[in-house]
């Protein structure tokens, strides 16, 4: 049997979905467990109880999905893969190639995904040109969260320069803030990196780097500087970012304690679901310089190759729900994501939701569209890895930025 099998004709499974939705639930791993994501996944939960289906959650705490990642693997090795996985990029194409996806081709064809779901999703959620998992969202790493009552307080614009943006940093410190809440793990810092890299060298230097891996880039005057950048930013951290997750950074950002984070905006679920408004309590905006561009990446549920036929049609109800329209928006306006198709009306997304809509579709015309690194977007899960050791290793004082560079063109080497 090829790593294709388990063709189903949408009718029948649909019929079976029907039967045996009563009897069946679908048992989701993921990593969704701050406030705000919780939220969101109560969306999906409450959609899938609408059509008859249970949920078994299987959460990993673990921002970015490292941990969940390493869970899955002993399941799957076990023998005993969950229904669903939350799974990013890379990682999906990693184990379609280990034949672990079902296929979803039937139900993706009858119901048109090819047509609304943006190419630049559709690299990851095909494998050989079959779909084997069903995108639910677009999230990028490249925002700026800020507190607008501190921003009036200390008389700061937004800021559309590096230079601009260390400035309105100092005068929150100097005025005995917290500039730049960070949660010192390192996802995180692969998470501000993306930017880094991004705002020093533009797309041409973030695809050679990230990429293509290209040594001249990795470990060149441009990689230095990106990690001077990154040591500009420890200076603004305060004393016990370590170890601390992002949800709670980004609290400090809408308690007022804090002026910046630089985060996915994921964290705009949590600035929603603490009761605050886009445009008012907190602003957003693209860290400077990396304006024009969208470093993305998308959940996708990946449906794990299973044999029971009730399950199978689970599953196949499971990527229904969410490639639904309604469901797009309904998830979406609590995650912090915009939608996964293109046909979505952005109405109903706030202020900093729409923005995003707009620059995605432009950056997806004019070339600024990039995958994130930090998540699992750019190369695969290996060289990714590699990379946030060096990334925080540098953030934490074991290299200087000249070290760090060359430790990158090492690490990345190693790991391919
Ligand atoms: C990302 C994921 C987001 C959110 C974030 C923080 O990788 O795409 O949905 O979970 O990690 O954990």
């Amino acid at each position: 049997m090829t790593m294709l099998k388990k063709l189903y004709t949408g009718a029948a499974v649909l019929a079976l979905s029907t039967s045996a939705a009563v009897a069946q639930e679908v048992e989701v791993l993921h990593w969704w467990t701050s406030g705000g994501e919780a939220a969101a996944l109560n969306v999906l939960r409450e959609d899938l109880a609408g059509s008859g289906i249970g949920w078994s959650d299987m959460p990993v705490a673990g921002g970015g999905g490292s941990d969940a990642m390493t869970v899955l693997r002993a399941r799957v090795t076990a023998g005993d893969p969950p229904t669903a996985v939350q799974m990013l990029g890379f990682a999906i194409q990693d184990w379609a190639a280990e034949g672990a996806l079902a296929n979803l081709d039937a139900l993706a064809a009858e119901q048109g995904w090819n047509d609304v779901v943006p190419a630049a999703l559709q690299a990851f959620s095909t494998y050989e040109g079959s779909w084997v998992a069903a995108p639910v969202n677009v999230h990028s790493t490249n925002w700026v969260w800020a507190n607008t009552a501190l921003m009036e307080e200390l008389g700061i614009e937004q800021p559309g320069t590096w230079e601009e943006f260390v400035a309105a940093m100092q005068a929150a410190q100097d005025a005995g803030y917290t500039a730049l809440a960070h949660g010192g793990q390192a996802w995180q810092e692969a998470t501000v990196f993306d930017s880094m890299v991004m705002g020093v060298g533009g797309p041409e230097f973030y695809q050679a780097a990230f990429i293509d891996l290209d040594p001249e880039a990795l470990g060149g005057a441009q990689m230095v500087e990106a990690f001077d950048r990154m040591t500009t930013l420890r200076g603004f951290v305060d004393d016990n970012f370590s170890g601390r997750d992002w949800n709670l950074a980004s609290a400090m950002v809408f308690n007022g304690e804090a002026l910046f984070q630089i985060m996915g905006d994921w964290a705009k679920g949590e600035f929603v679901n603490a009761g605050q408004t886009a445009g008012e309590e907190f602003q957003c905006f693209r860290v400077p310089g990396t304006e024009g561009t969208v470093t993305f990446n998308s959940d996708q549920f990946a449906m794990f190759n299973v044999d029971d036929e009730a399950e199978q049609a689970s599953q196949l109800a499971m990527a229904t729900a969410v490639l639904s329209p309604e469901f797009q928006i309904a998830f979406n306006v609590v995650k912090g994501s915009v939608p996964a198709r293109t046909d979505i009306d952005p109405a109903s997304f706030d202020a900093c939701g729409q923005l995003g809509m707009a620059q995605l579709a432009e950056a997806g015309e004019s070339g600024g569209l990039f995958g994130s690194m930090a998540h699992g977007h750019a190369n695969p899960p290996s060289v990714q890895n590699a990379m946030y050791d060096v990334i925080t290793a540098h953030f934490n004082g074991e290299y200087d930025s000249a070290v760090a560079a060359e430790e990158m063109v090492a690490a990345v080497e190693l790991a391919q």
